[in-house]
């Protein structure tokens, strides 16, 4: 472990445990339907295309990119790369790698939710419901994380660490 790292918090297999349940719910509960799993770069990658792999019925995946601005929370959310597919009258599961306050979130919902889709539900792999502002609704959750600054498996400190199997506790 990185000496800058102070504790782990999920080993690479609890992750992949914990990926292959919500893959095996997803696989269970959208069979027969048309599954857009739509993610957000950039944290977000890892673990959807982790969850993909394990997903057991046709799927198709698509990409967002967005970014803030402004002060903290409240910042501005805007598109910088949008959908490639039109996902009216489609079964989208947003994917995230974290939700915090559920501003960014709230946004992607309502952004999407203007597309038509047939139904809109989230899988985040962490929930730091300790800051969270706006309440949102999460069908599927990996894991809940007490309030602390978490890098690896996608996420970053300055857009380092994503590539680190585990999730781990940065030192302050
Ligand atoms: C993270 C995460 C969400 C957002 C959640 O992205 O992927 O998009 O923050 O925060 P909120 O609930 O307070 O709105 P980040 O800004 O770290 O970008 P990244 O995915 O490129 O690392």
């Amino acid at each position: 472990m990185p000496e800058q790292m102070a504790e782990i918090l999920f080993t690479e297999a609890q992750i992949r445990s914990r990926v292959a349940d919500l893959a095996r719910q997803i696989s269970e509960e959208y069979k027969d339907r048309t599954l857009v799993l739509v993610s957000i770069l950039r944290g977000a990658v890892f673990f959807a295309t982790d969850l993909a792999r394990l997903i057991e019925i046709p799927l198709s995946m698509d990409f967002l990119s967005i970014s803030s601005y402004g002060e903290g929370s409240e910042g501005v959310v805007r598109i910088t790369k949008d959908l490639e597919e039109n996902i009216a009258g489609k079964d989208v599961l947003l994917i995230e790698d974290i939700i915090d306050t559920g501003f960014t979130l709230k946004y992607l919902l309502r952004t999407l939710a203007g597309r038509n889709p047939k139904s809109l539900e989230v899988c985040t792999l962490l929930d730091r419901r300790a800051r969270r502002i706006i309440e949102m609704d999460l069908k599927y959750v990996g894991f809940e994380i007490p309030d602390k600054f978490v890098v690896g498996y996608g996420l970053d400190y300055r857009q380092r660490y994503r590539n680190l199997p585990y999730i781990g506790v940065l030192k302050p």
